[in-house]
């Protein structure tokens, strides 16, 4: 609970809902501030930062489960209104006296409300309504104070209120798209039963994290790593905004970047934002660390550890830039800025047992922070993605920049696989250059998750004009995803595929095979190493 600022602000308890970061995303797209907190919070540490209103997530366990998330129950009576989805119903009617039973299967999907009783919760939408519902466990006795606010064919208690109390209990998900009108019924919550303002604007939130900026930094010198991806890109310009000349941008190019990137990321931060950028070219020694290297980790892990030395140096060498530019002598760089997002800062406090959080770990492998003794500035900590575009927009940033793709940290090294070589990234960069612009031209780029080429290590033959070939293999990886966690390969038209796959053929020197891949993650992953 790391925001101190005055505005209204919901507080949702976690209890493992795959939708738990849509309720809070839901929460702010009505311009209300939410955030996500443990569901083992004591009640003094909720009520110390004064929210107007929380909300019980659902999570996967049945209240019954041996070791199941477990509630401060003094939560309930601290005046605050509460809303519990699914789980978070089962648990508030299970501690204040109601009964809950497994129901012995696990009911998913669309189903119909009807509505009773005439709940502030429900009000304004008539007198039926399209609900979506996944539970196990199911209220078959309400508690003291409690009464019906609707019902749906399988449930007597699919909504139930003690407005006294203002206390409320969906079974069904208020959050997700298959329920059409669950907006409105976050919106009475947030509006009729919480009072809250709207009052969480990107504007607001630039202002305000300018000042946290200040505060934290003081009159002191500022590092980022900039890699020119779209979180970094943001917190350099709204850090810019803030302290101005105290931020020096750290741009590495560790010889295995996309054709072109390192112009395009000098241009929009040097020339158009006129932000101090520090070039260094790594690249030979990056590659030479690489030579002979084909194992998928031992990449990453010389791509990090190298990562942390030339930045280390870079740093020092920026504090004898500033004696010989006649600077007077400072403490040198104390504060390393990063471009954390809400999802990274969520799921460190999430329960256990989400597999997603071991898959994403390797990512964080030879990070800069915990090697390094660098107080750390996070202003976009408490964004989503979509905030954080939004942001960039508003702080001035290309489109280009703002909607560009993820790419990863070791850059193409996890594409090539087998040995990283001068030539083989040569091979790949060329026709990487021709998917994107390609994808561009089609529309197709913002369209999509990620759209890349990989180079196999794999030769086949092949045939052009009279001569036989023993050529390269390049695989298109396009695919489509929310979050990087889950995804699918996208149905590109023939055509595009054609055109890519005749223009990579045709013009680029030693490849004379292009696939398509057509897995899906899980089992796959994105990146082929
Ligand atoms: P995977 O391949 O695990 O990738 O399905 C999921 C998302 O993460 C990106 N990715 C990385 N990003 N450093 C990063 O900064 C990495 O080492 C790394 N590996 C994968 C990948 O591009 C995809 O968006």
């Amino acid at each position: 609970m790391s925001d101190k600022s005055t505005h209204s602000r919901i507080l949702i308890l976690d209890f493992g809902s795959q939708y738990t970061q849509v309720i809070a995303r839901r929460i702010r797209e009505c311009q209300v501030y939410s955030e996500i907190i443990r569901f083992d919070t004591p009640a003094a540490d909720v009520a110390a930062s004064k929210p107007k209103g929380l909300i019980l997530s659902g999570g996967p366990a049945s209240v019954y489960d041996k070791g199941a998330p477990q509630i401060d129950p003094k939560i309930f009576s601290l005046g605050v209104p509460v809303l519990g989805i699914c789980y978070g119903l089962m648990l508030m009617a299970n501690h204040l006296g109601g009964r809950v039973v497994f129901s012995g299967r696990r009911e998913y999907g669309a189903g119909v409300l009807h509505i009773k009783n005439g709940s502030e919760l429900l009000g304004g939408l008539g007198e039926h309504l399209d609900v979506w519902n996944s539970h196990g466990d199911e209220v078959t006795a309400l508690p003291k104070g409690f009464r019906v606010a609707g019902t749906t064919e399988g449930c007597d208690f699919a909504a139930v209120e003690d407005p006294q109390r203002k206390l409320y209990g969906l079974q069904f998900h208020p959050e997700v798209a298959h329920t059409p009108r669950g907006r409105e019924i976050l919106q009475n919550f947030l509006f009729h039963i919480c009072h809250c303002a709207m009052d969480w604007t990107m504007g607001s939130f630039i202002e305000e994290a300018c000042d946290r900026v200040r505060k934290q930094v003081g009159n002191q010198k500022v590092v980022l790593g900039l890699s020119g991806g779209v979180d970094s890109s943001v917190t350099a310009a709204l850090l810019h905004k803030a302290i101005g000349k105290q931020l020096t941008c750290l741009f590495v190019n560790n010889g295995l970047l996309r054709a072109r990137e390192e112009e395009v990321v000098q241009r929009v931060f040097g020339e158009n934002f006129h932000v101090r950028l520090k070039y260094v070219d790594a690249s030979d020694r990056f590659l030479s660390l690489l030579k002979g290297v084909t194992d998928p980790e031992t990449k990453r892990k010389l791509i990090g550890n190298e990562f942390i030395k030339v930045f280390q140096h870079a740093t020092e060498e920026l504090l004898e830039e500033d004696q010989s530019n006649g600077e007077r002598k400072h403490g040198g760089y104390k504060f390393l800025a990063q471009g954390t997002l809400y999802p990274d800062v969520i799921e460190s406090v999430s329960i256990q047992g989400n597999p997603a959080q071991v898959i994403k770990s390797h990512h964080n492998v030879g990070g800069l922070p915990e090697k390094m003794h660098f107080e750390l500035v996070e202003p976009v900590r408490q964004l989503f993605k979509d905030e954080v575009r939004q942001a960039g927009l508003q702080l001035g940033l290309p489109k280009e920049i703002v909607y560009r793709q993820p790419f990863p940290g070791p850059g193409l090294a996890v594409r090539i696989l087998g040995e990283v070589t001068p030539e083989r990234l040569s091979i790949l960069r060329d026709a990487d250059t021709i998917v994107q612009s390609e994808m561009e031209a089609a529309d197709w780029y913002y369209k999509v998750w990620q759209s890349f080429a990989v180079l196999l290590p794999v030769q086949s033959v092949g045939v052009m004009g009279d001569q036989r070939t023993y050529e390269n293999t390049i695989v298109l990886r396009i695919v489509e995803s929310q979050d990087g966690m889950t995804a699918d390969w996208v149905r590109l038209p023939y055509e595009l595929l054609a055109r890519i796959s005749n223009r990579i053929s045709n013009e680029v020197k030693g490849v004379n095979r292009v696939c398509y891949d057509i897995s899906s993650k899980p089992p796959s992953t994105i990146e082929w190493e």
